[in-house]
C-alpha cells in the first residue's frame, strides 16, 4: 500500500503529539507542518518541511490529508483551504465555534467528496466503547437521564492561554465539547436547552474571560433529560458522566478513573483506558492536581500523558486506516463527515443563546437560522 502523506496545521501540544504518532504508523509520513510560532523545532524533529503559510501547506501536491490542530477559533480557514485543494481533513475539537461555520466546513468538504473527521477522542476510549456495548446489550434498559461534570479550580495565571479566552476557545462548553457530544451520541440531539452561569470568581488580568460556572439542562424527545456542569470555580473537582437507565446505570469516571455498571444484581467494574496502569496514571495525574478536573492542560512542548497518548494513537490509527481505503463503520459515519461535531455545536450555540437571553431555547432556532449564532 502506498504511503499516506500528512500535513499538520498547528504544532503545539496536541498537533505535535498527533504528528509524532502519525510518523510512527506504518505507511504514514508527516511531510509538512505550518505553525506561526512552533514549526521549526517540530519540523526538524520530524524531518519534514515547515511551510510559510496554510495555503502553501495545503497546496502541496504530495499531501493527501491535513491535520488541523490550531487553536479552536482558527480551525475554519485551514479546513476550507484543505477542502479547496482536495485534501482530506482531521480537525481537532471543537471543529468551530458556531453552527454556521460548521455547516460551511461540512459543505465544502462534502462537495469535494472528502473525509472531515472531528477529533472527538472520547469515542476511542476503551471504557466509552464498553459503555456503548453494555447499553446495546440492554444491560441498563432505556436511557432516561445523563449527567456530566467537568469541574475544577483555576488559579491565577502568569500568562493567560488562548484556552481561557472565549473568542478563541469558546470557553469551557465549546473547548470541552466531549461530554456534550458523548451524551448526544447516546440520547440523540437535544431539542430544548437551558444554561445559566457566569464568571463568578475569575475576573482580572491573570485570568481569561470565559464563564467559570456553567449549569446546563438538555431536554430530549421522549421525556428524557441530561444535565451538565462545566467550570473552573469548583474547589471540589469532578470529571465524570453518569448514564441512568430503566434497568441500571453506568458511571464513566474520568477523575477517580473507572467505569462501573450498576444493576439490581450488583456492580461490575471495567477499565476506562487500555490497562490498569493507564487508568492509575490518569487518576494519579488528576489527584496530583496537574489537571484539576481537566479544566486546563496542555502547554506547547509538553508531552501528553500515557493514557492520552494511547487514545490519540487509536484515533490516528483509525483516521489512517480510512485514508488507506478502509470503509467507515456506520457508527462512525457522523464522526467522519463533521455532522456529529456540528450537532454538538448546534446545542452549544443554543445554550449560549439561552444564557444571553435568559430563557429556554429550541435547538431548531440555531439549526434553522440562516447564520449560526456566534460565540462572541
Ligand atoms: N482531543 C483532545 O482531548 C484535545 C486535547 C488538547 C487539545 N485539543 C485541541 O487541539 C487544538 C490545539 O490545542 P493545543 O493544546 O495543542 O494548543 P497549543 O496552544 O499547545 O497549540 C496551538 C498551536 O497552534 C499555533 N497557532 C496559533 N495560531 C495559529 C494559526 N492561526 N494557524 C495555525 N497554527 C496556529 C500555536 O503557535 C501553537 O503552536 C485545539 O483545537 C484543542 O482544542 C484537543
Amino acid at each position: 500500500m502506498n504511503t499516506v502523506n500528512y500535513a499538520v496545521v498547528g504544532t503545539g501540544y496536541f498537533g505535535a503529539g498527533l504528528a509524532r504518532i502519525i510518523n510512527g504508523l506504518e505507511g504514514a509520513k508527516v511531510v509538512a507542518v505550518y505553525d506561526p510560532e512552533n514549526a521549526d523545532a517540530v519540523s526538524k524533529e520530524l524531518n519534514c518541511d515547515a511551510e510559510p503559510s496554510i495555503e502553501a501547506l495545503c497546496g502541496r501536491s504530495d499531501v493527501h490529508a491535513v491535520i488541523v490542530a490550531s487553536p479552536n477559533g482558527y480551525h475554519k480557514d485551514p479546513v476550507l483551504c484543505a477542502a479547496e485543494h482536495g485534501k482530506h481533513v482531521f480537525c481537532e475539537k471543537p471543529i468551530a465555534l458556531s453552527y454556521g461555520d460548521c455547516s460551511e466546513m461540512i459543505r465544502r468538504t462534502k462537495d469535494k467528496g472528502l473525509i472531515f473527521m472531528a477529533g472527538h477522542v472520547m469515542n476511542f476510549m476503551n471504557g466509552v466503547r464498553t459503555a456503548k456495548r453494555l447499553i446495546n446489550e440492554g444491560k441498563i434498559g432505556d436511557i432516561l437521564f445523563c449527567h456530566a461534570e467537568r469541574n475544577g479550580w483555576e488559579e491565577a495565571q502568569a500568562e493567560v492561554s488562548w484556552k481561557k479566552k472565549r473568542t478563541i476557545s469558546g470557553g469551557h462548553l465549546y473547548h470541552h465539547i466531549h461530554e456534550l457530544d458523548f451524551i448526544q451520541f447516546l440520547m440523540g440531539p437535544a431539542q430544548r436547552v437551558c444554561m445559566s452561569g457566569g464568571n463568578v470568581a475569575h475576573q482580572g488580568e491573570q485570568y481569561g474571560d470565559e464563564e467559570d460556572m456553567l449549569f446546563i439542562t438538555l431536554e430530549f424527545a421522549g421525556n428524557r433529560f441530561a444535565t451538565l456542569q462545566y467550570g473552573s470555580a469548583f474547589r471540589w473537582s469532578d470529571h465524570y458522566v453518569k448514564i441512568q437507565g430503566t434497568k441500571g446505570a453506568i458511571l464513566i469516571d474520568l477523575q477517580d478513573v473507572k467505569v462501573v455498571l450498576k444493576t439490581p444484581y450488583g456492580e461490575e467494574k471495567y477499565l476506562l483506558h487500555e490497562s490498569q496502569e493507564e487508568d492509575d496514571d490518569r487518576t494519579f495525574i488528576y489527584k496530583g492536581l496537574e489537571i484539576d478536573g481537566a479544566i486546563m492542560y496542555g502547554k506547547p512542548n509538553a508531552t501528553p500523558p500515557l493514557w492520552l497518548g494511547s487514545i490519540m494513537k487509536k484515533e490516528m490509527i483509525y483516521f489512517h486506516s480510512i485514508m488507506q481505503g478502509e470503509e467507515v463503520e456506520a457508527e462512525f459515519k457522523p464522526l467522519l463527515d463533521g455532522t456529529a461535531a456540528r450537532a454538538s455545536i448546534a446545542t452549544a450555540d443554543a445554550l449560549t443563546k439561552s444564557l444571553r437571553e435568559d430563557r429556554k431555547v429550541n435547538v431548531v432556532e440555531i439549526t434553522e437560522a440562516t447564520e449560526g449564532a456566534a460565540v462572541s
